[in-house]
């Protein structure tokens, strides 16, 4: 096992009706500003229970971040906090409106000229404006996590920053929340959460038996009830189940004393900047020529996997390697997730040397545990996913 540091100061407030503790976390004295996205909370509720919980505050809102929260739209945001002398941020909205919201604590103490230098310069933020957060989208367990991921349209570009003053002061986890979201969301959060998994999972053994046994019970607990969850998202067992899943794939956990992949998401952004595809979906077109690609460097993990998660015990160590990668783009295709980028556009010729070409250009050398995933690597991975 490697060495390791883990201090994750989150607190969860988790279950049915909990929305309504918010005052009893956020100061009486603060100036907040509420934080939401398109307005899926007006409908479903949320926003009333969460103007209920805050009746006795002094607060804003700011609503209209969207999907892939959107820098220019934040600026306007961060206007408000200064001009609005706000002291405190509540995030009410999925992986996008709380990104967007940590952000803006960085960006509210930066004082540097420019905000994008912080995702540009990869400025790690120490100390950030507080802020807690109601979750309504499961998936990316940002709601329990440092990091946060920004674009910008107009340059096509789709950072990623973080920092220990990042982490939400209170997250709410109330699984309730999951009955009004669109089955192609709930797909989206199962496999942005099954990917967050094996980005810390599919590498090479290092003796680490815990962190090996919590990924792939996650995995299983995914694979069991996410078909569940989209068929019945009433159901609260099993909502709270998927809900918790999501947050534990992606909170630091099962990450520490492991080596770390990560260029299934590194890639899959730039998919995400040059075309607009949702999170999850990049992450369901590149994982398979991934694992394909780096079948020899991670086929221990992989049939380790194979055997552990899909029951795969026939044939050597290649073929059940080889087994597991065509059962997880199974799975992805099984929630109506399409695993090939000319399922989502038909411009894909030339993407492959267009991302590598990005990546080149920020100084990215190689990604990957092994440091083995070269901007060539890259050309030939999303090559094979058109
Ligand atoms: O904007 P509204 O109207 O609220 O609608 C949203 C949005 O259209 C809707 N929605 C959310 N909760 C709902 C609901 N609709 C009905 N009922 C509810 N209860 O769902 C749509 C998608 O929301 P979004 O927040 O964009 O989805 P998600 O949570 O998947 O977040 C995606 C963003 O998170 C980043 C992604 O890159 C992407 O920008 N990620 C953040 C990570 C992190 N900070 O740790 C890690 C991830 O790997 C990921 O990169
Ligand atoms: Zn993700």
């Amino acid at each position: 096992m490697l060495n390791f540091e883990l201090q994750n100061p989150v607190k969860i407030i988790f279950g049915k009706g909990e929305i309504s503790k918010i005052n009893t976390q956020i100061p009486k004295e603060a100036k907040v500003l509420m934080l939401y996205g398109g307005g899926s909370i007006k409908k479903n509720g949320i926003y009333n229970q969460v103007t209920d919980a805050l009746n006795g505050y002094n607060y804003l809102e700011f609503g209209g971040i969207p999907a892939n929260p959107e820098y220019d739209i934040l600026l306007e945001a961060l206007k408000v906090i200064k001009d609005e002398n706000i002291t405190y941020l509540l995030a009410v909205g999925g992986g996008s409106v709380i990104d967007g919201t940590k952000f803006l604590a960085s960006a509210a103490l930066y004082e540097g000229e420019e905000p994008w230098d912080i995702l540009a310069n990869g400025i790690r933020t120490e100390v950030g404006m507080p802020f807690g957060t109601v979750l309504t989208l499961p998936a990316t367990g940002t709601e329990m996590n440092s990091g946060s991921v920004i674009s910008r349209r107009s340059t096509g570009d789709k950072r990623g920053m973080g920092g220990p003053g990042l982490f939400p002061q209170f997250s709410i986890l109330d699984p309730t929340v999951i009955a009004s979201i669109p089955k192609r969301q709930l797909a989206n959060g199962i496999t942005d959460a099954f990917t967050h998994v094996l980005e810390q999972y599919m590498t090479y053994p290092i003796g680490a038996d815990l962190q090996d046994r919590f990924a792939e019970s996650i995995l299983n607990s995914l694979i069991e009830t996410g078909p569940r969850v989209i068929e019945n998202p009433k159901d609260y067992t099993v909502a709270a189940n998927f809900m918790w899943c999501c947050t534990m794939a992606l909170n630091g956990l099962i990450q520490k004393g492991v080596p770390n992949d990560w260029a299934i998401h590194a890639i899959g952004h730039e998919l995400t900047a040059l075309y607009g595809i949702d999170h999850a979906r990049t992450l369901a077109i590149i994982a398979p020529r991934h694992y394909q690609y780096n079948i020899e460097t991670k086929k221990e993990k992989l049939a380790q996997y194979g055997e552990r998660v899909w029951r795969i015990t026939e044939g050597t160590l290649l073929e059940r390697a080889q087994l597991a990668i065509e059962k997880t783009e199974a799975f992805f295709q099984s929630l109506d997730i399409p695993t090939r980028l000319s399922d989502y556009t038909e411009q894909y010729a030339g993407t492959a040397e267009k991302v590598s070409e990005t990546l080149k250009e920020r100084g990215w050398v190689a990604l990957g545990e092994r440091k083995n995933v070269t901007p060539e690597a890259v050309k030939i991975i999303v090559e094979k996913s058109y």
